[in-house]
C-alpha cells in the first residue's frame, strides 16, 4: 500500500484545495491530511485564519478524499509523522517548490501543480474589506498602519491628526478632514480626555471603534459608550496591544490552570522616561493593570494610589490593591525609570517576564527546585499590533465580542483613572 502525506491549512475551503486533494490521493492507496493549528500557523506569519481548526478539519473531512487527518502543531512535525506512519509520499502545492526537498531523506516529495486563480487569502479579502481610519495624534498611528498591511481584508482609508511625527507618507496621503465619513471602522489613539467623545461620535455614527486603552476617565462614561456600542450592534474594543501577544495569552492559560498553585501576590512596573502629551498613568497604568484585573478579578477591597507630580506634569504611581486571598500592586510613570519586569507569585511557585514584559516573547515559571523550572517562548509580530488588529475585524465580521480584555478589565481601568482624577484614595509623595 502506497501511503501519501499533505499539509495545508485549509481555510474556506476552495476548489484549488479539493484539486490538490484529489491529485494527492491519486498517488498512492491511502492518503493522511494534516491540517495545521491555529498556533502554529501563527508562527508560520498566517494570522488571520478565518475559520477554526475544527471547522477546518471539518471541511476536509467532508470532501470524503482523506482517509485521515490529523493536526500539524510543531516545526518538524513532519518527519515525525513520515516516520511514524511510514509515509511513501509527501505531496504539497508548486508554491512550496524546493521547500521540502529536505524530506527526501524520508520519503519520495512531490510538488503537484498548484491551481491557477484561487487561494484562501483571496477569498478572505473578498469577503470584506474594513475601511478603517485612524484619528489621533501620536506617532504610534504609523506603527498601526504598518502592521495593517498585515491584515487581510482591513485598509486603512483615512486619517485624522494634527501631528507632524505622522512621518509615513503613505499614511499622511490618506489625511482627511472627515475621517468617520469615510470609514467603516475607527482607530482611535487620541489624548484620554477626548476619548468620550471621539468614540461617542464614531457609535453614533455607525463606525466600529478600536480605542487605546483607557475607554474613558470616567467609570459611567465607559459603561453608557459599551451599551451604546450593543444597542447599535457595533463593536466597541478597549486596545492594550500586550492581552494580543501570544505569551500573554498562554501564561493568563498555564496560571488559571494552577501551574503556579494559587496567586498570592502580582507585581507589575511598567516605566519610560519618554514624555508624552498626556499623563504616565493613562499611557502605562491599563497594560500593568491588565494582569491584575485578568487575573484576580475587579472586586479588590481596598486601594492606595500613591503618586508624585512635580508641578503638575505626572512623574509616578503607584498603586497597591488588597484582594481577598492575594495582594498586587502597580509601578508606572513616565518620569521615573525602575525595572519594567512582570512577577507573579503563588503558592506552589512564581511566574517571571524580564523587562520590558509589556512586549514579551518569553518567560519563565520558576520553582523552589531550580531543576523544575520551565521557560516558554511565543512568536511576537508586530508586538500584539497586529493580532489586536486581527481580533478587531475578526468582531466586526462575526458580530461577536473576541476581545482580550474582559468587559468587567475594561470598567475597573476607567474607574481607576476616575478615582487618580478625581484625587480619591490618593496620597502624594
Ligand atoms: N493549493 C493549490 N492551489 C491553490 C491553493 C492551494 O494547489 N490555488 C494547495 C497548496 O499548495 C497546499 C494546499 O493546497 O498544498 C493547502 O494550501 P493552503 O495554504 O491551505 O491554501 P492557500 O489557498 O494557498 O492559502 P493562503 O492563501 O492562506 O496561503
Amino acid at each position: 500500500m502506497v501511503k501519501v502525506i499533505t499539509y495545508g491549512t485549509y481555510d474556506l475551503l476552495h476548489y484549488g484545495h479539493i484539486r490538490l486533494l484529489e491529485r494527492a490521493k491519486a498517488l498512492g492507496d491511502y492518503l493522511i491530511v494534516g491540517v495545521t493549528a491555529d498556533d502554529f500557523d501563527k508562527t508560520r506569519g498566517k494570522i488571520n485564519v478565518q475559520q477554526s481548526l475544527m471547522e477546518r478539519i471539518e471541511a476536509v473531512q467532508n470532501t470524503g478524499i482523506a482517509d485521515e487527518i490529523i493536526v500539524e502543531e510543531y516545526e518538524g512535525q513532519k518527519i515525525d509523522d513520515i516516520r511514524k506512519n511510514n509515509i511513501d509520499i509527501f505531496t504539497v502545492g508548486s508554491d512550496w517548490k524546493g521547500k521540502f526537498d529536505y524530506l527526501n531523506e524520508y520519503c519520495q516529495v512531490i510538488y503537484l501543480d498548484r491551481t491557477e486563480g484561487v487561494s484562501s487569502t483571496e477569498i478572505r479579502a473578498e469577503n470584506r474589506e474594513i475601511e478603517l481610519g485612524l484619528i489621533g495624534d501620536s506617532a504610534f498611528l504609523n506603527k498601526v498602519f504598518e502592521e495593517s498591511k498585515y491584515v487581510n481584508g482591513l485598509k486603512v482609508s483615512a486619517l485624522q491628526t494634527k501631528k507632524s511625527s505622522i512621518m509615513n507618507k503613505e499614511l499622511r496621503k490618506c489625511s482627511r478632514n472627515r475621517v468617520i465619513d469615510d470609514s467603516d471602522a475607527i482607530y482611535i489613539r487620541s489624548k484620554p480626555t477626548l476619548h468620550y467623545n471621539q468614540i461617542k461620535n464614531a457609535l453614533m455614527t455607525g463606525k466600529h471603534v478600536l480605542c487605546e486603552s483607557p475607554i474613558s476617565l470616567n467609570m459611567k462614561q465607559t459603561e453608557e459608550l459599551f451599551s451604546l456600542a450593543r444597542e447599535k450592534k457595533l463593536v466597541l474594543m478597549e486596545a492594550i496591544k500586550t492581552a494580543y501577544a501570544t505569551a500573554f495569552s498562554r501564561l493568563i492559560l498555564l496560571i488559571k490552570g494552577g501551574k503556579i498553585g494559587d496567586i498570592v501576590s502580582i507585581d507589575a512596573t511598567c516605566t519610560s522616561l519618554n514624555k508624552t502629551d498626556w499623563h504616565g498613568i493613562c499611557e502605562w497604568a491599563p497594560t500593568a493593570l491588565l494582569p491584575i484585573f485578568e487575573l484576580l478579578g475587579t472586586n479588590f477591597e481596598k486601594k492606595i494610589i500613591t503618586h508624585l507630580d512635580e508641578n503638575g506634569v505626572d512623574l509616578f504611581t503607584k498603586i497597591d490593591f488588597v484582594f481577598d486571598n492575594a495582594v498586587a500592586s502597580i509601578k508606572v510613570g513616565d518620569g521615573v525609570k525602575s525595572e519594567g519586569e512582570l512577577i507573579i507569585s503563588g503558592t506552589k511557585g512564581y511566574l517571571y517576564i524580564p523587562a520590558p514584559w509589556w512586549k514579551t516573547d518569553y518567560f519563565e515559571i520558576r520553582y523552589e527546585n531550580s531543576n523544575d523550572n520551565q521557560r516558554y517562548f511565543y512568536q511576537l509580530d508586530g508586538e500584539g499590533i497586529r493580532y489586536e488588529l486581527v481580533a478587531f475585524s475578526r468582531a466586526i465580521e462575526s458580530g461577536k465580542v473576541i476581545s482580550n480584555i474582559k468587559y468587567e478589565t475594561s470598567i475597573a481601568i476607567s474607574k481607576i483613572m476616575e478615582d487618580y482624577f478625581t484625587k480619591k484614595d490618593i496620597k502624594y509623595i
